[in-house]
């Protein structure tokens, strides 16, 4: 008989991984603490917003079912994925506390439960979270042995809201820590069979996948935080012009070309926390992880830095336009946004803002209140606009054109990405962007002052 799979936890992770693993032919028992997410995925619909889900749900609904009772999904289950939410405490740390009720849950039907079963735990965790407070519970609440009568792995998922399915179907390779060998053997077999793509497969020892997971996402914002920190430069020298900078620097194969483009900070439920979490670690072990305090700290001071350097252009009293709410295009998550930031930061020295996303309307509003009024159309948000900001970069802004502002009040366009470069620059309307010199006159002075010398000065 084939193999069935069980999901703990049908959120934004883990109902996709329900529906993949179903979609490639094998029967799925989703397991919530939520009815509504149970009776979504019983319906045949997606209990979350994610790209396909709905349509893939729908598609193998005869091999995908959901209860709310951990026991039975065990039961009837050889293999099981918990997908809870891991949330950052006080400390900064990722929280046990739903991993541990879940596993106390599983716990309870691994004791009843004749036969191996193998538990997987994919949610973000610290390094010795899996040991050492979550197996623990496993064994005393079914009060069998790891190793024994069940398996245990810590196998966490790199994928990105907005793509989740097709990148859990095609990593760029999987990481598994594993309490044994047959553990990490049976769910490296478990990718072979579910993956469409041959990718590589990583095993190791609980901790080091666990430090692995969060060096992935740390390093990640490091790198696009360094690409920021060359952006902030490339305005300060005469001609400068990031993408220029980053197109060489990214060619060299030990940097290479991804999350290099020098822009507005990264945001969303999971960067920001990861490096907050890994300095808490490293305190917690007595030592210090300098890089994730300091990319971290740069990125949140990052939208104020920016509207310091923007402000001039903006006269007194202007209604200003942020285009882009969500912290990506494609999304409705507005979690650390870097539009939201710039939209406060604006409110709070003075500016009337309006904003307006594609999608992220809804949740833009609750969280900026009255700091800014969020439009349902882009015509409306340009209508009432003299600067406009476009925060991300979605493809209804990268279709706006210079007649759509030029028609309207628009006097001044700041493009953080970029994207309207062949279509403004030059032209009536104030271009300017993030990582280019607005300035050359004044940065040229500055860099003559610097290095003229005696040696080579006429006077
Ligand atoms: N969302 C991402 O982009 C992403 C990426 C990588 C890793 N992760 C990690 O995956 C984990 C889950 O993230 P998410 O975004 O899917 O969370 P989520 O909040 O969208 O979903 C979690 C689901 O778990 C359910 N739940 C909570 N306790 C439960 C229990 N005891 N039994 C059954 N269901 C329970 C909740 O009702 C919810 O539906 C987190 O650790 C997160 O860090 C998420």
């Amino acid at each position: 008989m084939d193999t069935v799979y069980s999901v703990v936890g049908l959120g934004k992770l883990g109902a996709s991984m329900a529906a993949a693993i179903a979609s490639r032919g094998f029967q799925v028992i989703g397991v919530d603490i939520n009815r509504r997410a149970v009776e979504a995925v019983n319906a045949g619909h997606a209990p979350v917003r994610e790209t396909g889900l709905e349509e893939l749900i729908t598609a193998h609904k005869q091999r995908l079912r959901a209860t709310m009772d951990h026991y039975e999904a065990i039961a009837n289950s050889d293999v099981t994925f918990v997908v809870v939410p891991t949330p950052s405490d006080e400390r900064g740390a990722f929280s046990l506390q739903y991993a541990a009720w879940a596993f106390r849950k599983i716990g309870y039907a691994l004791k009843e439960k004749k036969g191996y079963h193998l538990v997987v735990l994919t949610s973000t965790v610290l390094p010795g979270s899996t040991r050492y407070g979550l197996l623990p519970i496993l064994e005393k609440v079914s009060g069998k042995r790891c190793g024994v009568d069940f398996g245990l792995c810590y196998s966490p998922e790199f994928i990105a809201l907005g793509s989740v399915i097709r990148d859990f179907l095609n990593p760029d390779f999987t990481l598994i820590g594993e309490y044994d060998e047959k553990s990490g053997s049976l769910l490296e077999s478990t990718y072979a069979r579910i993956l469409e793509n041959n990718a590589p497969c990583y095993r190791m020892s609980f901790e080091n996948a666990e430090l692995a997971k969060i060096a992935v996402n740390t390093f990640v914002t490091m790198k696009i935080t360094f690409a920021n920190m060359l952006a902030d430069l490339c305005e300060r020298i005469p001609g400068g012009n990031i993408d220029a900078v980053t197109q060489a620097l990214g060619a060299d194969q030990r940097i290479g070309p991804k999350y290099l483009k020098g822009s507005l900070g990264y945001g969303g439920p999971c960067f920001p926390r990861d490096n907050i979490a890994l300095s808490f670690f490293a305190r917690a072990v007595d030592t210090a992880a300098e890089l994730a305090e300091t990319t971290d700290r740069i990125n949140r001071a990052l939208p104020a830095k920016i509207v310091e350097r923007l402000k001039p252009f903006f006269h007194k009293g202007a209604t200003v336009a942020v285009l882009g709410l969500a912290y990506k295009p494609f999304s409705h998550v507005v979690e650390e946004s870097q539009g939201i930031y710039l939209a406060k930061t604006l409110a709070d020295i003075g500016f009337r803002v309006v904003g307006y996303d594609p999608l992220a309307a809804e949740s833009a509003r609750i969280e900026l209140r009255d700091q800014a009024v969020v439009l349902d159309s882009l015509e409306e948000c340009l209508n009432q606009a003299e600067v406009v900001i476009i925060a991300t970069p979605d493809p209804v802004f990268r279709r706006l054109t210079l007649a759509d502002l030029q028609d309207r009040n628009v006097e001044t366009v700041v493009d953080c990405w970029r994207i309207l470069e062949k279509e403004l620059k030059g032209h009536s309307i104030r271009y300017i962007t993030i990582g280019q010199n607005i300035n050359d006159e004044e940065s040229q002075a500055r860099l003559i002052k610097l290095w003229l010398t005696d040696a080579n000065s006429d006077t």
